[in-house]
This record gives structure tokens, sequence and C-alpha cells, in this order.
């Protein structure tokens, strides 16, 4: 029998599939069935910041008179002085998104109860500004960590990449102020050098990197002249972006990698395990096909191991990573002059 179990941010984990942060992610009922088959543990569905901010806002506007009022009494109660004072509108502020974001929580708990494997909670974030306290409420609520998925688009002609890059260790060093649970982070691969960002953003106490986020494709109506979006799903030829930056990056940063997009078979599974994941996630294939797929998933990563002799995960996680490559980039080049000159 060989053994399939791993860690993954510090959580005991009885092999290394995830089912990644989706609308699949969202209901009891399919958390129920992502255990019931076997994962490994599941990520949440994002809760968006803005959604975070724009409940508190809601609320504290949905009656300005009484807004005002509770202002007033507070600011009678707590302190005429106005950092005091902030701070406890903060707090009412953040008990005022509380109760809207209360379905959120009641998810994490109910699933704490009804499985028995980590559940990581998720936040969709862009700025380090004012909605961290919900991390602790996640916490709170029994969440085994938390998955940031950070993701901005430098698309900015204002701002250079290091100002851009800068709110990504912001938000790690805010969220870690509010909890002691294990936090990930999951990027995109546009950053100015990937490599260099990706080691300093490991060494800020973030437990995993997830590589990567699967950007919004945007697309053209060209008979409505609307954007649309397009390839909402992944296929399972997309796992080459993370493949390539997990064997360059093994090794060589300091916290676990989960591979993530494109993943869609144990073959596929392999090769990043291979390349020197932690971890993989997968959402589209659960799309494509049901949750019903992952027991003969990890059968077939069970035969393959037995095939090869290997009795754990360790015995072949990350030996085909180029951490003994001193010079990657050119390795790199060698295989891409070699493939183009092959072909006439
Ligand atoms: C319908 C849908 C909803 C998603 N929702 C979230 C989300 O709330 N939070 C998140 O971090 N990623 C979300 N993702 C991205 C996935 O977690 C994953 O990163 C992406 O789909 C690539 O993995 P895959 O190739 O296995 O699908 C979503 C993906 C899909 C298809």
């Amino acid at each position: 029998m060989v053994d399939l179990s791993c860690k993954y941010l510090g959580l005991q984990l009885r092999n290394p599939i995830i089912v990644g942060s989706s609308g699949l992610t969202s209901s009891l009922e399919n958390l129920i069935s992502i255990a019931k088959n076997g994962a490994g543990a599941v990520i949440l569905k994002s809760v968006f910041e803005e959604q975070i901010k724009f409940e508190t806002e809601k609320l504290l506007q949905s009656d300005e008179s009484k807004m005002q009022s509770w202002k007033n009494t507070f600011q009678d109660i707590v302190s005429k002085d106005e950092f005091y004072f902030t701070e406890a509108f903060d707090y009412l502020s953040n008990y005022a998104s509380e109760h809207t974001l209360n379905q959120y929580l009641q998810l994490v708990k109910d699933a704490k109860k009804a499985i028995n494997i980590p559940v990581i909670a998720s936040v969709n974030c862009i700025t380090q500004y004012d909605w961290q306290y919900f991390a602790k409420r996640l916490q709170d609520a029994g969440a085994d960590a938390i998955e940031l998925n950070a993701y901005i688009l430098p698309s900015n002609f204002e701002r250079s990449g290091s100002e851009i890059e800068q709110v990504y260790f912001d938000i790690i060093a805010e969220v870690k102020k509010y909890i002691s649970i294990p936090v990930s982070l999951k990027i995109g691969y546009y950053f100015s050098s990937l490599a260099q960002t990706v080691k300093k953003l490991s060494e800020t106490g973030i437990s995993g990197l997830t590589l990567f986020n699967r950007p919004y494709n945007p697309d053209i109506d060209i008979d409505t002249l609307e954007i649309t979006a397009s390839n909402v799903f992944s296929n399972a030829e997309e796992y080459s972006q993370s493949l390539r930056w997990i064997a360059l990056l093994s090794g060589k940063i300091s916290c676990d990698i989960a591979a993530s997009t494109g993943i869609h078979n144990f073959e596929t599974i392999i090769k990043q395990l291979l390349a020197g994941a932690d971890v993989v996630q997968m959402v589209s294939l659960f799309y494509k096909d049901s949750f019903e797929v992952l027991p003969e998933i990890l059968l077939k990563i069970e035969k393959w191991m037995e095939l090869h002799h290997y009795q754990s995960i360790s015995d072949f996680r990350g030996i085909m990573s180029h951490s003994k490559v001193l010079y990657p980039a050119a390795f790199e080049r060698v295989q891409f002059i070699r493939q183009y000159s092959s072909i006439v």
C-alpha cells in the first residue's frame, strides 16, 4: 500500500488533491460530496473584499439619520479623540458587515462539523484597506487556513511595478495582524520579476503560494461589439505555465506551493508533484465531470507510484524541479532553440 498523505500549510492532508475555490465549494452539500469522494482538502468560494466593504457601507448608509445618531452616541461614549472615535466607528462598521456576511461564516462552521478534511476559507482582495477584520471572523468560525486570492492587473500607466507589488506585501502584513491560522496567497504571473517577487513573498510569513490564479479572459463579440468573457473553464493543456514556474521555484522559496490551473487528470497531478508542488488544486474538471471522478484519479496515482516503486509522495516530489540547475533560464533557452530548430 502506498501512502498519499502529505502536509500543506502545516495541515495534515490524506492526499495532495484540493478542490479549489469556486461556486462548487459554496454549498454544504457539495462540501460533503467532496470529502466523501476523497479530496485532501477544500477551499471555499471567495468572499470579495468589495463584498465586505459594500455590505458595510450599505448597512451604514441605509438610514442616514440613524447613522448620524449612532456616530454621535459613539463619539460620546468612546472618546472625543478622533483616533479612538475612528477605531470605534470601524468596529461598528465591522459589526454591521458581520451580520450580512454571516452566511459565509455559517458555511465555515457547518463544514467544520460535517466533514473531516481541512476547510480553507478564501478572500479575494486587491487592497490592504479595511477588510482584514473579516479574516479574524473566519478564523473564529473554525477555518483551518485562509487563502488570499490577490489579483492586481498591472494596467495603471502611473504606477511602477514595485508600487503595485508592494500592495501584495501590505495585504499580507495587515491580514497577519489579525490571525494566527496559516495564510496562503494565490497569485497570477504578471510581475516584473516573478522569481524574485515570489521568493520575497514566501519570506513574509505566509505558509503557501498558489501558482497560478487563472485570469478572466476577455473577448469581443464582433456582432454586438461588446466585451465578453471567454473560456471560463480551463482545458487539460493549460498546466504548463504553472508547471514551468513550480519547477523553477521549488526548493528555492520559503513556503509550500499549490499548483493550480489546467489540472484535469492524474498524469498532470504527478507532473506537478515531480516539478515540486506540495499539492494541486482542481476546479474546471469538476464542472465538466462530477466529484465522483476523484476516487479513480486517486487510484491511478497509487498505481503509478507502485509501478515506480514509490512508497510516499515525498519519495518523488520535486525530483524534476530545476533546483539543481544553476541557470534555469539558459537551460530553457536551449530547450527552446532545440524545439524550434527541429521543426522545418
Ligand atoms: C466558475 C468559477 C468560479 C471561481 N471562483 C473563484 C473564487 O471565488 N475564488 C478563487 O480564488 N478562484 C475562483 N475560481 C478560480 C479557480 O479556483 C481556479 O483558480 C481556476 O479555475 C483554475 O483552475 P482549473 O484550471 O482547475 O479550473 C473560479 C473558477 C471558476 C471556473
